[in-house]
């Protein structure tokens, strides 16, 4: 009868605790106060990165902190509307539209950043790198492939994906900022190819521009995305001897 009774408490409280739960994440995030507007990072460590000039970085940190300043100006705006009951008009739908490419024009550029201030060479022994191989047959066969998606005319991103589905790796082209994402697949490494990317350094050399960003890539950053952590800390510095050669 005491072995019912204690079986039947801890019954109760583990449904009490489950229903708390469920509660707590049904609540809107809007009832939560706590939403704040995206703000910029800092990539200023990034200065001195060899193959890119700081004239070159800067600019293109001033770009990416208009990326995150018309996000927070499109979603004032939209929820603006909304309060105003002017979100059936076609300047509602226009920003809606228009969303995607100001808040992936922003996110991508933090993927990108992140993943830079490295020696370039990737650990051989790791996840990341044998799911490369397993994905493309060789890591050569991936960078051939990653290098060949950027080199496509048009301005937009190559980004090397994880298909956690599939447990598969795939580079897919971007066009602009948001058109051509896989829906649900995790970004490991993005590559800028808008022209803003690489005129100030190398002109039209796109591909010098490509092989400069390969060997400034910090693995450690990408091991971890692939690992599930989108933007791990300030990335550890990296040594003679954190990679192998690849
Ligand atoms: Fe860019």
């Amino acid at each position: 009868m005491k072995r019912l009774f204690l079986l039947l408490l801890l019954t109760t409280v583990v449904c009490m605790g489950l229903a708390g739960c469920k509660e707590k994440a049904a609540k809107p995030a809007s009832d939560t106060g706590k939403i704040r507007p995206y703000s910029a990072k800092d990539f200023s460590y990034l200065l001195g990165t060899p193959g890119f000039s700081d004239n070159a970085l800067k600019l293109h940190f001033a770009l990416y902190e208009g990326y995150v300043k018309n996000t927070n100006l499109l979603l004032t705006k939209m929820e603006e509307m909304v309060r105003q009951g002017k979100s059936q008009s076609s300047e509602f739908s226009e920003l809606k539209r228009r969303f995607g490419f100001e808040f992936n024009g922003m996110r991508l550029h933090e993927y990108y950043f992140s993943s830079l201030g490295g020696n370039g060479i990737p650990d051989k022994e790791s996840d990341l790198y044998k799911a490369i191989v397993a994905s493309f047959g060789s890591f050569e066969n991936w960078q051939k492939d990653f290098v060949d998606t950027a080199m496509s005319r048009g301005v937009g991103w190559t980004v090397l994906y994880y298909d956690e589905i599939q447990n598969r790796l795939m580079n897919v082209w971007i066009n602009e900022h948001h058109v051509g994402h896989p829906a649900g697949c995790r970004v490991i490494l993005p590559l800028d190819v808008f022209e803003h990317a690489f005129l100030v350094d190398y002109g039209l050399d796109k591909k010098a521009y490509i092989e400069a960003f390969l060997k400034a890539l910090n693995w450690k950053v990408l091991e971890e995305r692939f690992r599930g952590q989108p933007f791990p800390e300030r990335p550890a510095e990296v040594t003679e001897k954190s990679g192998q050669e690849a």
